[in-house]
């Protein structure tokens, strides 16, 4: 079968992890994919998540399914953790939530079920974008495009030509916006910019689809919810992919969400009927560790505790990681300002260094960079920044 066919090229960030982990060189540093390092370069269980785990290695009483769309108490969880507790969207039941496996899942999902019904619509992206966004809806069958969002020259956002793209986007398309910590530039958007995003929404009659994987890694846990607040509050449908794998370090558990927000009660049990239907013909139900351990952390008031600290330190340390490869750089007398990647937000930094020297740092240095740039902060440590800065200098002054 294979005979005629031509492999198929290396995933663009995932890929780099399997080519790291193949490279000899002692010195190597991976800051490829978005995954959290301690300062000992270590990507540990969260003590809360063990912390679960302990309980439920004493309660966990079988394996059978779980229903289609996951455990109902799983996506109470979640509902409260997007929108607050006291949100209108939970009391008037307008939201539909469904254990998905991981954000990527999510995402795909969602994509399945627009595809039934908006199956002419086109898919709008940020330019640029998280890669794999572009496999997940070409997969689904969309036909995508991009609108602008990240200004190389100024190093921020691009928000006049945004929106004069926006006002434009025919009504039923789809528009994936990045909830925070947009990945990969870290440029995010002001409340008042998304109520002028949402507004227009509104007036169109797009449909926007919130990717929102890095909650807690911006402002705050609730900070972050700005995007998903203004586009409830203007009561337009909207999607909603959601992720526990880096704020709480749940990556090979697989553990997401997808939420459809609609205006009304009724609107949205018609959206988890067909979330189910979707779910079903994909992968039936949900993995539940994952979900087990969230659900416990979230319903168990001295754990959620512990978890925002765990969330606090890692943010923390990447904010430090930020700061020491900015004046890292500069103390190397580099004459570029990278200063703007102390204002990025996230995990990631959307370094400014191009394809060339991306390259050149992997194959001289062993430092793996995601094509276009962008850095994993939390991959740097006390250990390896004076390895890298002194890498990136050299490759800047060659
Ligand atoms: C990333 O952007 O590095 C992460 O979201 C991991 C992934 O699946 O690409």
């Amino acid at each position: 079968m294979w005979k005629s066919i031509q492999g198929a090229p290396p995933d663009s960030i995932l890929g780099l992890t399997e080519a790291f982990k193949n490279d000899p060189n002692p010195a190597k540093v991976n800051l490829g994919v978005g995954v959290y390092k301690t300062d000992d370069g270590a990507t540990p269980v969260l003590n809360c998540v063990k912390d679960a785990e302990r309980v439920l290695l004493g309660t966990e009483a079988s394996k059978s399914y779980l229903p289609i769309s996951g455990d109902p108490l799983y996506s109470s969880c979640v509902q409260k953790l997007l929108f607050g507790a006291d949100s209108d969207v939970i009391s008037s039941a307008r939201a539909a939530t469904a254990h998905a496996p991981g954000g990527t899942g999510a995402l795909r999902i969602g994509a399945e079920l627009l595809k039934t019904f908006h199956s002419d619509s086109h898919v709008w992206v940020s330019n640029p974008t998280w890669a794999n966004h572009n496999g997940i809806f070409t997969a689904a069958g969309f036909q995508l495009k991009s609108y602008p969002y990240y200004n190389p020259a100024t190093k921020g956002l691009n928000f006049d030509e945004m929106l004069d793209c926006l006002k434009e986007i025919p009504s039923g398309d789809i528009v994936l916006f990045h909830a925070c910590c947009h990945n990969p530039s870290g440029v995010d958007l002001y409340a008042d910019q998304w109520q002028s995003v949402a507004e227009i929404a509104q007036q169109r009659g797009f449909i926007p689809f919130l990717d929102f994987a890095y909650q807690g890694f911006g402002s705050g846990v609730e900070e972050d919810r700005i995007a998903v607040e203004t586009f409830a509050d203007a009561g337009i449908d909207f999607f909603i992919a959601s992720s526990f794998s880096k704020n709480f370090g749940l990556y090979n558990e697989r553990t997401g969400a997808i939420t459809v927000v609609s205006p009304s009660a009724a609107e949205s049990a018609v959206a988890m009927s067909h979330l189910k239907k979707t779910i079903r013909v994909c992968y039936s139900n949900p993995p539940a560790h994952g979900g087990l351990v969230a659900k416990t952390i979230l319903s168990e008031p001295s754990l959620e505790k512990a978890w925002r600290g765990e969330l606090k330190e890692m943010c923390d340390r990447i904010v430090a990681m930020r700061t020491a490869f900015v004046d890292g750089l500069k103390s190397r007398g580099i004459d570029q300002d990278f200063s703007y990647i102390k204002a990025q937000r996230g995990m990631f930094s959307f370094s400014g260094l191009d394809d060339q020297t991306v390259n050149w740092l992997r194959e001289h240095k062993s430092i793996y960079v995601v094509g276009g740039g962008r850095i994993n902060v939390a991959g740097l440590t006390s250990q390896n920044i004076d390895y890298v800065c002194d890498a990136v200098a050299e490759s800047l002054n060659r």
